[in-house]
């Protein structure tokens, strides 16, 4: 039966079972009124423990694994988790199971920062790596193999490689071929997908990654996919080398105990959703809207072209810092964009949104075109720099004594503090890596640090 099912069905029981277990507002009897005015009762009737006839997250059997088992049906999976944590939980998990202390991961750089946060909870060495960056758009691009052969020829004792695709901008890497390599040198390959929930419903230039034969990835459902925050499911691909096991036993170390039933429900209404063909037309009109709203944009307005989900727009105006079009968007048109950096603006898209929506971004890029505000764009592009580790993550975070200095006077000194930019939260420079005098420079540019922890040796 389904989680769904299940919880229509204990409210059509007429002898409904009297409940003296958590959770405390007893499935809605009592709701603090603040709460019940925005959230409405509906959510806290969805809201059990492991009652009788429920399931367990950490051991399911029942109502969770069989929608695990259907889910994983859905995704052509060897086994698919689901998350009410995040891709964040999903990426710690993956890299707990796969990695122990002091095993050596390739990772690129352009990394989200809860990879950081499991190197640091599995003392594994990362081998930073950064893909080819395209300055006219201040963006990395996806993975290439060339980006990673030499290096894997260097080291020949890399455990998994971690890569993002599509990235939080839209690039897709070479996950077919990266996979492949990754096979022949019996390295595990793990791709953070969180932004690529909408993959396996639709026409997309990249496969799904456990498709192209990653043995894992994650995806955010949340962020694409119109499930509510921090909805995520967790795939292992059929051929994959990784232990269904540990991961399991990985999940019940950083889990919560306590399921989240209206996430857990969630998630099966949008993945059913995307399944059927009313959820795949809804999409497939979606990426017609947004092929519709490419053509129309006015002459001056760019859209990025490249290996890209087309869910992404990322957008630049000719001659235009990107920062300034998108505050007269802010202020005049109450549009709001993801993030922009110094070239371009980027407006994430996913099946909620509307023709409405994406008309109105289409009628304010013409408005701003027309009036050529605009201050040109000066700002040099600067790519992230990979500085020397002297201490692994785990190392670092645990070094016992800190110092807040000024960033002038850090020159030569090891960071003890995660320095960068959310939106996108990639790492400019990350607990136990030297400060040198780019670094500094880049900082400076990129950011209004004055002052960094640094570790006091
Ligand atoms: C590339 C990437 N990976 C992982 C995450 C974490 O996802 P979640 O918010 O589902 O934990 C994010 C969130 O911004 C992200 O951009």
């Amino acid at each position: 039966m389904s989680i769904i099912r299940k919880i229509k069905d204990y409210y059509k029981n007429k002898k409904k079972r009297i409940l003296f277990t958590t959770p405390s507002h007893s499935q809605g009897d009592f709701i603090v009124p603040n709460a019940k005015k925005l959230i409405g009762e509906q959510f806290f009737k969805a809201d059990f423990s492991e009652i009788e006839g429920f399931d367990n997250l950490r051991n399911p059997k029942g109502i969770i694994k069989n929608l695990q088992n259907e889910i994983s049906d859905i995704y052509n999976s060897k086994k698919t988790f689901l998350l009410t944590n995040g891709s964040t939980s999903g990426i710690i998990t993956l890299m707990l199971a796969v990695l122990s202390e002091n095993d050596r991961v390739l990772i690129a750089r352009n990394c989200h920062i809860s990879v950081y946060n499991g190197l640091v909870l599995s003392g594994a060495k990362p081998i930073w790596f950064l893909p080819e960056y395209d300055k006219e758009w201040e963006i990395y691009k996806g993975v290439k193999k060339s980006n990673i052969e030499n290096i894997l020829k260097k080291h020949n004792d890399i455990k998994a490689l971690i890569i993002t695709s599509p990235t939080y901008e839209g690039s897709f890497s070479e996950l077919d071929k990266i996979a492949e390599l990754c096979k022949q040198s019996n390295i595990t390959f793990i791709v953070d997908e969180a932004h690529g929930a909408l993959l396996n419903f639709g026409e997309f230039k990249s496969k799904p990654a456990i498709l192209c034969g990653a043995d894992a990835s994650v995806q955010s459902l949340h962020k694409t996919a119109g499930a509510p925050n921090p909805c995520a499911l967790i795939h292992i691909s059929q051929k994959s080398r990784i232990s269904i096991e540990k991961i399991q036993d990985t999940l019940n170390l950083i889990n919560t105990t306590s399921p989240s039933y209206p996430l857990l429900a969630a998630i099966e209404a949008d993945i059913k959703y995307l399944h059927s063909s009313n959820g795949r037309n809804k999409l497939s009109k979606l990426l017609n809207e947004i092929r519709e709203f490419k053509d129309e944009l006015p002459d001056n307005a760019e859209i990025y072209e490249g290996n890209n989900d087309p869910t992404k727009l990322l957008i630049k105006i000719k001659n235009t810092a990107a920062q300034s079009a998108a505050n007269i968007l802010n202020k005049r048109f109450h549009i709001e964009e993801e993030f922009s950096n110094n070239k371009s603006m980027l407006f994430i898209t996913g099946i909620g949104t509307t023709n409405k929506k994406l008309k109105e971004l289409n009628n304010a890029l013409k408005a701003i075109c027309k009036e050529s505000i605009i201050h040109s764009n000066t700002l040099n592009s600067t790519k992230y720099i990979l500085p020397k580790s002297i201490y692994t993550p785990k190392q670092a975070f645990q070094s016992l004594q800190k110092d807040r200095i000024d960033i002038d006077k850090s020159l030569g000194k090891t960071c003890a503090e995660i320095i960068m930019n959310y939106p996108p939260g990639i790492p400019i420079l990350l607990p136990g890596e030297q400060i040198d005098s780019s670094i500094i420079d880049f900082i400076k540019c990129r950011t209004n640090i004055k002052q960094i922890d640094v570790i006091v040796e």
